[in-house]
């Protein structure tokens, strides 16, 4: 077993040692302005070009991005996005207040069929944040109430009103107290706790359960606010949102899924309600709709909800931006065109099998997590203290990076490989096989 006690040096001072003097220029001149963030600094690289699955540095050095924040799953750059960019920017770029044009239309109808209701309302937001803030909005307006059920643990953005229902510590401290009403309780996934032996039918149970005490307790709650899938490849058991759906109806609560992070094919299926068989009342999405080129995120509505006509939720000035809806309507057809989603089940299949074997060679991992290509090794051992398998993923992240594959930052002593869904099965195996030895690259820290 690695011991993965020996501290290592800061990201910050790594990505000094580990960068040409041209790199690292860039790297302080980002960290002279940018704001320094628990999750954004110090940054470990600076992108000159990317391409498909490839990032490229100043230096020309090539990375296979297997992070892309989740906003890659055509790659970077597609041929037809780049395309249809150009000629949406020589037409149209924005439709301002009150005014719209047949590319949002088109986008509006195309998410609404593929969310399975032609006649479903459709908001677009330039972020995922602001998407989730309306989509609350939306919950309080067609209900006329207030309070919310989100669980800890959970992101849904960094806006006032997304902070107070997720579920992190970190993201809400010094921040004050949050919205009222946004009832918190223990997510369906091993969240920290991992030395009480649960499995993940006891995590989901144990959830479930607290939700519905506070649903006795409280009764009005506006909105169930979740993660269909959980970022970082937390799927919860097939029965448990059909239960929270039979709960949720009990007590005329809407359901508001937030499919931002691992939606849109990432997880194996265009939305993640269809894996579970129920219906939400609200989707959010947002990231890869994008294409990695447009701001671009939106919520998809059960057009039944009882919306008040004069209320203004949802409007913000680039709801109906062009660029973004091209970019969003293009990256749908895309996927549509390529079964992406398809591709992701699939191959994320191939892919589980190789990281199980990988598994296998180091006892460093608890467990793999996947869904599609979204794929997680968990460091959280028993053997390991919690410092320790943050110690250890964060060795496993760097050796990673040095070995030219990018995976998503270190979260809770784990790492996660969120595949774009265009990666050849070639470039998938070099992949892995970088990853097998940066597993062992970091047993011996
Ligand atoms: C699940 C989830 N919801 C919402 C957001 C917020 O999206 P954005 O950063 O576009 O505001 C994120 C971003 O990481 C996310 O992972």
């Amino acid at each position: 077993m690695p011991s993965a006690t020996k501290s290592l040096m800061s990201r910050n001072q790594w990505s000094i040692e580990t960068n040409t003097a041209g790199e690292r220029s860039l790297l302080e001149r980002d960290m002279a302005f940018s704001i320094q963030g628990n999750s954004n600094a110090p940054c470990v690289m600076s992108v000159r070009r990317a391409e498909g699955i490839w990032l490229e540095d100043s230096d020309g050095r090539r990375v296979a991005d297997l992070y892309g924040n989740n906003a890659h799953h055509i790659g970077y750059r597609h041929p037809v996005l780049v395309a249809a960019l150009h000629r949406q920017l020589d037409q149209l770029t924005l439709a301002p207040r009150g005014l719209t044009s047949e590319t949002s239309i088109e986008l509006g109808e195309t998410l609404a069929r593929m969310w399975g209701d032609p006649n479903a309302k459709v908001g677009l937001t330039p972020s995922g944040g602001d998407a989730n803030d309306a989509a609350i909005c939306v919950a309080k307006a067609a209900t006329n109430r207030y309070k919310t059920i989100s669980f800890y643990d959970s992101f849904h953005g960094r806006n006032a009103g997304t902070l107070s229902v997720g579920g992190g510590y970190n993201d809400r401290r010094m921040l004050g107290p949050v919205m009222p009403g946004t009832l918190k309780v223990p997510p369906p996934w091993r969240h920290g706790d991992e030395h009480l032996g649960l499995d993940e039918e006891d995590y989901a149970r144990h959830s479930l359960n607290a939700m519905r005490t506070v649903f006795e307790y409280e009764r009005d709650i506006a909105a169930v606010v979740a993660e269909t899938i959980r970022n970082y490849a937390h799927v919860p058991p097939d029965w448990f949102w059909g239960e929270v759906r039979a709960l949720c109806d009990e007590y005329g609560t809407l359901m508001v899924m937030d499919e931002i992070a691992t939606g849109l094919g990432k997880t194996g299926q265009l939305f993640n309600h269809e894996r579970f068989g129920f219906r939400p009342d609200v989707t959010t999405v947002g990231k890869a709709l994008g294409g990695a080129a447009m701001p671009v995120a939106g919520m998809i509505i059960n057009p039944d909800l009882d919306l008040p006509q004069e209320s203004d939720i949802g409007y913000v000035t680039h709801e109906k931006n062009a660029m973004s809806a091209r970019a969003a309507l293009t990256t749908l057809q895309i996927m549509e065109t390529a079964a992406l989603a398809d591709r992701s089940k699939s191959l994320g299949q191939i892919a589980r099998v190789r990281l199980d074997e990988v598994a296998s060679r180091h006892a460093s991992v608890r467990e793999v997590r996947s869904a599609g290509l979204m794929l997680t090794l968990d460091f959280r051992n028993p053997s390991f203290t919690r410092g320790q398998a943050e110690a250890f993923a964060e060795a496993s992240f760097r050796a990673c990076v040095e070995g030219g594959v990018l995976p998503v930052f270190p979260h809770a002593g784990s790492i996660t490989f969120s595949m774009p869904l265009v990666i050849s099965e070639e470039d998938l195996s070099d992949s892995i096989e970088v990853i097998d030895k940066s597993l062992a690259v970091a047993e011996t820290h």
